[in-house]
């Protein structure tokens, strides 16, 4: 059972790569019918089924399924190559529930075997240019730390995406930044390392299954040649929050207008939940950020 090509293992969506399918995604998608795409394949097919999962098995992730997702999150493409980020793969039960409690109570990290901790590193480009008796000036500047996290971001979706393909489920942990020094304790990073996001990786449990969660119509957020503040860009943001409103009431959330969320998590600095201090801590933790 726990091999990559086992039956258990077939992929999150139905082996389609017609027209039809491609009508049915983008309607699960956006919640209205919009015009298909000529182009049309099974990547696709999977990139727009993604849903973040919240409840799992217990069940440990199948062998060899972890290496393919740092394979996968290693093909990643890589700011000049620099390769700016590590990995860390927590499994231990104690140092989830540790990591869950820092991250706010989310459950779904101790329900899940595995939760995977992207890190910004530009420790590795550092202890490199030591070795060689080269000064590192660059690694000071705040580009240095966006290009790390780029880079991070980038290989956690590959991992993302190709943890999906498995039939397996995910969700990013972005509370990891509630207590960024915590967590960099817990993780033992050394310094110029940071714990951006995690990403929480286990079987969805078929009982509580996770939908599609609808997005603004294209329109909104997709300019051509400059931004979009004319009569085009023009958002109709009530028939989104119909249709989001409908998406919470299905997965048996509270029944809530996309608009109302959006606002409360900018509202004011302790919607930061705590990152408020996060230039801070990142200078504490060794980031020059000039
Ligand atoms: C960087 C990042 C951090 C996130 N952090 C959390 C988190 O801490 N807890 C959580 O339950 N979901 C988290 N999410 C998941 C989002 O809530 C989710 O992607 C969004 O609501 C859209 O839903 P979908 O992924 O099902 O399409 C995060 C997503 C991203 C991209």
């Amino acid at each position: 059972m726990n091999d990559l090509t086992s039956p258990v293992f077939s992929p999150a969506t139905d082996p389609v790569s017609s027209a039809a399918s491609a009508a049915a995604r983008l309607r699960a998608r956006y919640r209205q019918d919009v015009p298909a795409p000529a182009a049309w394949n099974e990547t696709l097919d999977l990139l727009l089924s993604h849903r973040s999962v919240r409840a799992y098995l217990p069940d440990a992730l199948p062998e060899g399924a972890l290496d393919a997702l740092v394979a996968a999150a290693q093909s990643a493409a890589s700011s000049s190559n620099l390769q700016a980020w590590s990995l860390i793969a927590v499994e231990d039960k104690a140092r989830k529930a540790r990591l869950a409690a820092l991250a706010g109570g989310q459950k779904h990290i101790e329900e899940a075997p595995l939760l995977l901790v992207w890190l910004v590193d530009l420790n590795r480009l550092g202890s490199i240019a030591e070795a060689q008796q080269q000064p590192a000036g660059a690694l000071e500047y705040f580009d240095s730390f966006l290009l790390g996290a780029v880079d991070a971001a980038l290989a956690a979706q590959n991992a993302f995406v190709a943890l999906e393909s498995l039939g397996l489920g995910g969700v990013y942990i972005g509370a990891l930044r509630n207590k960024p020094l915590e967590v960099a304790a817990e993780l033992g990073l050394p310094p110029n390392v940071f714990a951006l996001f995690g990403l929480v990786v286990g079987r969805p449990d078929p009982a509580r299954p996770a939908d599609v969660k609808p997005r603004l119509p294209s329109q909104a957020v997709f300019f051509r040649e400059q931004y979009g503040f004319g009569e085009a860009g023009l958002l109709d943001v009530e028939a989104y929050n119909k249709r989001f409103r409908s998406f919470q009431l299905e997965q048996g959330l509270p029944e809530q207008d996309w608009t109302t969320q959006a606002g409360n998590r900018v509202r004011n600095v302790a919607a930061l939940n705590g990152r408020e201090v996060l230039r801070e801590a990142l200078h504490r933790l060794g980031f020059g950020l000039k």
